[in-house]
């Protein structure tokens, strides 16, 4: 049995298009069906569209509260039997209610080695800092934002002459490799979440979690 995974976006909907093209494959743990917006018309949604998986928007501007939100949210969630959700650029803050609800099966990107740059700006931060290596990190959502134990990580290499806009590029790519991988990781169990630490249970080679840049 696949997981029922729903991937939450909010703008151009790269990594979930990353997400569609791993679950597409013949074995595959995870299937999406259901990506939901809470922006209407974000250019993400295309992809849903382009391979037929359900699509929802969920405008959180039509809601007074954020709880009000998230018990939608939910609601949608539990109706459609979802047992995984990703978040692929999901610009909301997720309640802690809702974080516990779904604790272990809710997991995220962030592009950059957490736990530095958590937040927003993060490659702008990085370049200004002089970091020589950053990267991206799929973890699980923990309630304190972008704070959750790490699933998978790559790092990426910040040249002297990055711009922003350069590093953000290269960063991307590594994203599109591990969001998949982890996905794939917690789909089929050999990884899960115990006293808010990733406890990897078949995966015992760096390798498999790391993704480093000397490995192209
Ligand atoms: C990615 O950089 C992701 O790490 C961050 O938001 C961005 C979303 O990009 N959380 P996309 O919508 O998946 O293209």
């Amino acid at each position: 049995m696949r997981i029922r995974t729903a991937v939450l976006i909010s703008g151009r909907g790269s990594n979930l298009k990353s997400l569609i093209t791993a679950c597409s494959a013949e074995v595959f743990p995870a299937e999406i069906v259901l990506v939901i917006s809470n922006v209407p018309n974000a250019p993400g949604l295309n992809h849903a569209r382009a391979a037929g998986i359900p699509q929802q928007v969920i405008a959180h501007t039509e809601f007074q509260r954020r709880e009000d939100f998230d018990s939608a949210l939910d609601a949608v969630l539990q109706e459609e039997k979802i047992g995984l959700i990703c978040l692929a650029g999901f610009m909301r803050i997720l309640g802690d209610g809702f974080v516990a609800r779904w604790q272990g099966r809710l997991i995220n990107i962030h592009p950059s080695l957490l736990p530095s740059f958590r937040g927003t700006r993060v490659h702008e931060r990085a370049v200004e800092s002089g970091v020589r290596i950053s990267g991206c990190t799929v973890h699980y959502v923990t309630p304190e934002m972008d704070s959750g134990p790490a699933i998978v990580q790559a790092a990426v290499p910040v040249g002297p002459d990055d711009t922003t806009e350069a590093l953000a590029a290269r960063v991307l790519e590594a994203e599109h490799k591990i969001y998949p991988q982890a996905l794939k990781m917690v789909a089929d169990r050999s990884v899960r979440l115990e006293n808010g630490k990733t406890v990897f249970g078949a995966y015992r080679c760096a390798g498999e979690f790391l993704i480093n840049p000397a490995e192209g």
